[in-house]
């Protein structure tokens, strides 16, 4: 029997993130709805967080818990002078971009006050446990005028919200069960995965100019049903009353000059 296209390219149980791939899956009559939303969330996965950089090319930039990968890495023009923190060595020697690696956590920052130009953290704050000190370790390192993007989940995302009582055993059986293949699991506790909360943390610690957006959906494409079923929510979250249903959170702000 042959087997569909998609079935020969992309491994059983693997993230389905191909563009063509999600967009074959979704009935005609949804596809230029859909289309909508992927180039939304694509210009906040890449673009925004892109833009967000624009001067830093030549300046010192911590990206706080990079692990093996830095979005930052795709722009056009990587930053040259960026700082990794991590602390998992073996995950940070795979990550290409950074021009120095450093092994710590970031509720201590093992750095210098006042040293850095902006400070980024992608998919870290949601396995923290006291975001209130980590929020006060990043306004310590960044120059006065310096820039935060903070980059995490919504605790009210109905595939998201579970991982908050499960411990790491347990959801690792669940990815089992469910063939999903994804980076490492960690701890979950969302202590700050909210918009409220988010602007609570940051302005306690002194930021000003605190901006959050809301975006995206989890990439869970597997089996089809979860695809419909995530299309189906994304298209409520439009809704404004029903926006807290997003996957993503985004936090900006500055350090005061
Ligand atoms: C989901 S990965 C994200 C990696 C990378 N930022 C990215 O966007 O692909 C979460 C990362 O946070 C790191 N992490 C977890 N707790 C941390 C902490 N307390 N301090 C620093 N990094 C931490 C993990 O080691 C892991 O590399």
């Amino acid at each position: 029997m042959t087997r569909k296209p998609d079935q020969q390219t992309l491994p059983k149980g693997a993230f389905r993130s191909t563009y063509e791939w999600q967009r074959r899956q979704v009935p005609p009559m949804f596809r230029g709805y859909w289309e909508r939303l992927a180039v939304k969330n694509g210009y906040y996965n890449h673009k925004f967080m892109a833009d967000w950089a624009d001067g830093f090319e030549d300046e010192l930039l911590l990206e706080a818990g990079c692990g093996d990968n830095t979005t930052l890495g795709e722009r056009k023009v990587p930053p040259k002078r960026l700082v990794g923190l991590d602390p998992l060595p073996t995950d940070m020697k795979k990550n290409p971009w950074p021009r120095h690696r450093v092994c710590g956590v970031i509720e201590s920052l093992p750095f210098a006050d006042e040293c850095f130009a902006g400070v980024y953290s992608d998919s870290v704050f949601e396995h923290i446990d006291d975001p209130g000190r980590v929020c006060g370790e990043f306004f310590r390192v960044l120059k006065p005028g310096g820039r935060v993007l903070i980059n995490t989940n919504s605790v009210f995302n109905p595939f998201m919200f579970p991982n908050k009582f499960m411990t790491i055993r347990q959801r690792e059986w669940v990815k089992r069960k469910l063939k999903i293949i994804s980076e490492g699991t960690y701890e979950a506790p969302y202590r700050i995965n909210t918009r409220r909360r988010l602007i609570k943390y940051l302005s306690q610690a002194g930021y000003v100019n605190i901006r959050i957006y809301r975006w995206g959906v989890p990439s869970m494409y597997r089996p089809k049903w979860v695809l419909l079923l995530l299309l189906l929510m994304e298209l409520l979250a439009e809704i404004p009353l029903f926006c807290g249903l997003k996957h993503r959170l985004m936090a900006t702000c500055e350090k005061p000059k």
